[in-house]
């Protein structure tokens, strides 16, 4: 079933919900293993944000056939604008975050994969097996900051996200925040 103005299909709902707690639980993982230095935490990391990669391709790939749902209420012209730019900036954050994050473990000869199944090997140093050796120094470096920099784009758009569902909520009182509830 198609997404209509008064009632989101299942398939919208569920890839939200789920794409949703998966990027808020990545964001959280990423920030805290980063400074904590919870290498144990690496490889689920990298597991979950290539699975993300799938579903927010099929996800992409669904909204286009069915197209963006319709405005629940009456948007002013501000809100559609401003609602428009962040779901963007959400739907790009979902394929910038998974996309730098391989070419930055690939490239850096840490290696990665999905669940214990190798995409791409580590490459460890002639010699010295605990540290490895870079397949690219320039497309690691390249991966890293990209990952960065989007990872802090995609946060401060997820909090401008959950304020306007929130505020459409309490304060317009309108069905926005139910609809995607599947209420
Ligand atoms: C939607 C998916 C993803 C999200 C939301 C995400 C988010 C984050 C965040 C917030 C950080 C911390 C950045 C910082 O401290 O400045 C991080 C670090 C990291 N992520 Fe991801 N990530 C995703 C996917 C991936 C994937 C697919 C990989 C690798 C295959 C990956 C590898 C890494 C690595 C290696 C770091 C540590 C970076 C460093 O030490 O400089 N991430 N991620
Ligand atoms: C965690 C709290 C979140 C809440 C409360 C929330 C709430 C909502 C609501 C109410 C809508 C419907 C807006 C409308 O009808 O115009 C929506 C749509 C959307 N949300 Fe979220 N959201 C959250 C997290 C996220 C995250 C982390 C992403 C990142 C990918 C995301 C991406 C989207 C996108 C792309 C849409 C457009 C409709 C669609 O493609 O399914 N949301 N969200």
């Amino acid at each position: 079933m198609m997404d209509q103005a008064n009632r989101l299909s299942k398939l919208t709902i569920s890839l939200h919900w789920i794409i949703a707690i998966l990027i808020v639980g990545l964001c959280a993982v990423g920030l805290y293993m980063t400074r904590a230095e919870a290498w144990a935490l690496y490889p689920l990391h990298k597991s979950l944000g290539v699975l993300v990669l799938i579903i927010a391709i099929v996800r992409i790939i669904w909204r286009i056939w069915n197209g963006w749902p319709a405005a629940a209420a009456n948007y002013t012209k501000l809100e559609q604008v401003t609602a428009k730019v962040i779901k963007w900036a959400l739907i790009l954050g979902t394929i910038a975050l998974p996309f730098s994050g391989m070419l930055f473990s690939g490239a850096s000869g840490h290696g990665f994969g999905i669940f214990g199944l190798v995409l791409v090997p580590a490459q460890h140093m002639p010699g010295n097996p605990a540290e490895v050796l870079a397949y690219s120094e320039f497309w690691a470096s390249t991966g890293e900051t990209m990952h960065h920099v989007s990872a802090y784009i995609l946060i401060a758009a997820i909090l401008l996200h959950m304020a306007g569902a929130l505020k459409h909520h309490i304060i317009d009182k309108d069905a926005t925040l139910k609809r995607m509830l599947g209420k």
